[in-house]
Formats: structure tokens, sequence, C-alpha cells
């Protein structure tokens, strides 16, 4: 990007359009950079330009549509300080915890509730050495991980409020976020470490005051009792069963070559 002028990065970045007019496809996060401070956004830019040029050509993309262009309306300076509106803004231009934390009920977003356990594609990942995206799948890749599993997203509902962890502390809810540890104990009162998943290994340089103002955040939502009680559900090498759970059926003949599957 060395011939590009610092504006020209601003401009694809907030809204997906390129200097020579060609959109980029976008996905989260890149899909909520729309959102992004101005200010923000020429930090990255600069970042970008003081990096040393590798040449690394790369295949043009193949797509079977054309992607539509962002409309930029972030604020000229994001709010700071350790605000709701500092959290707000963290969440719904940077870092992203919504799409991970929540799942559709019946068409409706359920907030920072978790996963869901009627629709395997919202807030859940499935886990396993090879399971490749299915066709018909709009949901989330598939991260590795020893044995077939599932893995749900967290009820950050639970947190305050009358939730179900309303007394941990708020440090400890940084400590999740920034270190990846589990704001419970095990059942022998051991630290417990949270999958690799929940972004904490990028979340670990965080500031205080953003990490602190996302836990205030997230002490303030209402409690919402989702029936996803197990978290993790491991299924050792049995892949039929992970895949039942994930999809809610059988394979079929076709999933199990995709899967590479005999
Ligand atoms: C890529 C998906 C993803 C993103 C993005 C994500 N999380 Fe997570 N998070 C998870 C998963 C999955 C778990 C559960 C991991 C486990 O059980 O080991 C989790 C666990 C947590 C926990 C621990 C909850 C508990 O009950 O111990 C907290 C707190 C948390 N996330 C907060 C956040 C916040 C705040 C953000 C945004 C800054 C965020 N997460 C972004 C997937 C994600």
């Amino acid at each position: 990007m060395g011939s590009w002028t610092e504006d020209e990065i601003v401009e694809v970045l907030r809204t997906a359009r390129r200097k020579d007019g060609r959109v980029l496809f976008t996905f989260p996060p890149h899909s909520f950079y729309n959102h992004m401070a101005l200010e923000d956004a020429r930090s990255l830019a600069r970042y970008l330009k003081s990096l040393p040029p590798i040449r690394n050509p790369i295949q043009p993309r193949t797509l079977p549509f054309e992607p539509q262009p962002m409309v930029a309306d972030g604020p000229a300076r994001a709010p700071q300080g350790r605000t709701r509106e500092r959290a707000t803004y963290l969440m719904g231009a940077l870092v992203g915890c919504r799409e991970c934390h929540s799942h559709h009920e019946n068409g409706t977003l359920v907030e920072f509730a978790g996963g869901s356990p009627s629709d395997p594609f919202q807030g859940s990942f499935r886990l396993g050495p090879d399971l490749p995206l299915r066709q018909l799948e709009k949901g989330f890749a598939a991260f590795p991980y020893p044995g077939f599993a599932v893995l749900y997203g967290s009820n950050l509902t639970v947190l305050g409020h009358g939730g179900a962890l309303e007394r941990v502390p708020t440090e400890r809810i940084v400590r999740a976020i920034r270190q990846g540890i589990d704001v419970r104990e095990d059942e022998y009162g051991r630290p417990r470490p949270i999958a690799h998943v929940m972004m904490w290994q990028f979340y670990k340089d965080m500031a205080d005051v953003d990490a602190l103002a996302l836990a205030d955040y997230l002490k303030t939502l209402t409690p919402v009792a989702n029936p996803v009680g197990v978290r993790l559900k491991l299924f050792g090498t049995d892949w039929e069963a992970a895949f039942q759970q994930t999809y809610g059926e059988p394979p079929t003949p076709e999933d199990r070559a995709a899967f590479g599957m005999p």
C-alpha cells in the first residue's frame, strides 16, 4: 500500500471501496469498520504505511456476486474513558463481542445470551480436526481442537443485575477478556482456561480502561436465561455424534465426502 495515501487507506477501511473503484468483500470484523472513528482509521493507515514492503502477489479473488460498498458513519473521534459510550464503540466498530455471544430466536437477536440451543449456526462453534464449512452454512468457521467438539459462546448476560454470576468482581471479567481465564473456577476451585476461540489472545494487549469499560457494560445487561447449559460438548473420536449435534441431522454421503470421512 506504499503508493496509497493515508486517506485512500482510510477510505477502503471504512467503506470497502478501493482506490481503483473495486469493492472489497467484507466479513467480520471488516464488516463493521464503517463505524470506526476517522481518527482510529487514520492511525491504522499510518501504521500500515510504516510496514516494510514484502512482495507477495495475491491471486485475484473469485466471487459469485459483486460486493456492495459500506457507508462510513463513524465519529471523527471515538468516545474515550471508562464509559458506556466507549464500550459501545469498541464492540460496534472494532472488537466485536456480539457476533459470537448472541443468537437469533424466531428472527429476533438475543444479545449476549450465548449460543442458540435450536440454531446450530448461531453463536456456536464446531471444533474438530477437519470440519469444513458446508455449502449452506451461514455460521462461523471451524476451529482446530483435539477430538471432535462443539463449543457454544457463553451467556454474558448473567454477570450482573441479578444474573447467576452477579457477584463476580469486575476484575474477573477483565481477566477473562484479556487472559482467557474463566470467571468461574472448576469444581475443585482451580482456575479454568477459556478456549482459544474466544479472542483473548488478541485482546491481551487491550488497555485497562477499555477492558474495564467492556466489563462494566456487560454487568449492566439484563439477565437472559439460555438453556444452553453446557458450553463445550466433547465427542472424542465420534465424528457422527459431533455432526449430529452441530447440524441437527445425520451426515449424508455428500457430507461424508466433504469432510473426508469414510
Ligand atoms: C470469535 C468469537 C468470540 C468473540 C469475538 C468474543 N468471544 Fe467471548 N467467548 C467466546 C467463546 C466461544 C467463549 C466460551 C469459551 C469457553 O467456554 O472456553 C467465550 C467466553 C467469554 C467470557 C467468559 C465467560 C464466562 O462465563 O466465563 C467472557 C467474559 C467473554 N467471552 C467476553 C467477551 C467480550 C467482552 C468480547 C468482546 C471484546 C468477546 N468475548 C468476544 C467467543 C468469542
